[in-house]
């Protein structure tokens, strides 16, 4: 399986600040194209990020699951595909701060599937949910319903992020702490038997990545891990230069 490494730029960025750093970004995709590299801009900087890549591949943080509509606000799943072939579908930020539910996920998708897109799903437990000892219940639970509508056949298409919620960087002084490499192991561990449970041997084809706090510093760590295909980058994302470091060691690391 191909690693992969996926930038989640979240709501910075003008056109012209996200177009100068796509451009630096694609310099170390074409430097390693062993491996898949993906930029997630805003919207509003999607087809200016598209134009400055050959090698990158853009993707969406997020789309609303119809084809079109009086959805005042929203971008319809056809219009993501005019320049997206990845979309990152139920990140803990549009669970928790647009109230996003399992339903509205499952049908993200369903739609990202049929549009020829491949889903990012992220999923994981919030420090209270890690508290209270419901880590497994909860990722398990999220993917039950996330993928109720993605049939065995498709699920090789799927790249599922193990991202803990309390390892999320807030803010620009990034205050969370990554998790560790045991904790990773055993969120992957949750999520291939929750796979395995729902499609059998299918499972075994998803793409697992961590995300939450990842940086040039500490991902070769995560890289190690056999079950580990890439990262979701957020915060590290947004400069280039430790970015394309991560490319690098993801490249390394595989043995790609
Ligand atoms: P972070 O974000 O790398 O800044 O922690 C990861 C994410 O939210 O996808």
């Amino acid at each position: 399986m191909k690693p992969l490494i996926v930038a989640n730029w979240k709501m910075f960025f003008t056109v012209p600040e996200a177009a100068v750093r796509a451009a630096q970004i694609d310099e170390a995709a074409e430097s390693y194209p062993q491996v898949t590299v993906v930029v997630c801009p805003s919207f509003t900087a999607i087809e200016s990020v598209a134009d400055a890549m050959a090698f990158a591949s853009v993707g969406a943080q997020d789309l609303y699951p119809a084809d079109e509509g009086n959805f005042t606000g929203a971008v319809a799943t056809p219009q993501v595909a005019e320049f997206c072939s990845y979309a990152i579908v139920g990140h803990s930020e549009r669970r928790l701060l647009f109230h996003e539910d399992d339903q509205l996920i499952a049908q993200k998708m369903a739609a990202v599937l049929k549009a020829g897109i491949t889903p990012i799903l992220a999923v994981g437990e919030t420090a209270q949910q890690r508290r209270a000892k419901k880590t497994k219940a909860i990722i398990a639970q999220q993917l039950r319903k996330d993928l109720a509508q993605v049939a065995a056949k498709d699920l090789a298409k799927v790249v599922i992020a193990y991202e803990p919620v309390w390892a999320i960087s807030k803010g620009k002084a990034r205050s969370a702490t990554a998790a560790s490499v045991q904790e990773v192991e055993e969120g992957f561990a949750i999520i291939q038997k929750t796979l395995y449970t729902l499609y059998g041997k299918s499972a075994g084809k998803v793409r697992l990545l961590y995300g939450g706090s990842s940086t040039a510093k500490n991902c070769a760590q995560y890289f190690a891990i056999p079950a580990c295909a890439g990262a979701l980058v957020g915060a590290a994302s947004r400069d280039p230069k430790e970015f394309s470091r991560m490319i690098a060691q993801l490249a390394k690391a595989k043995g790609a």
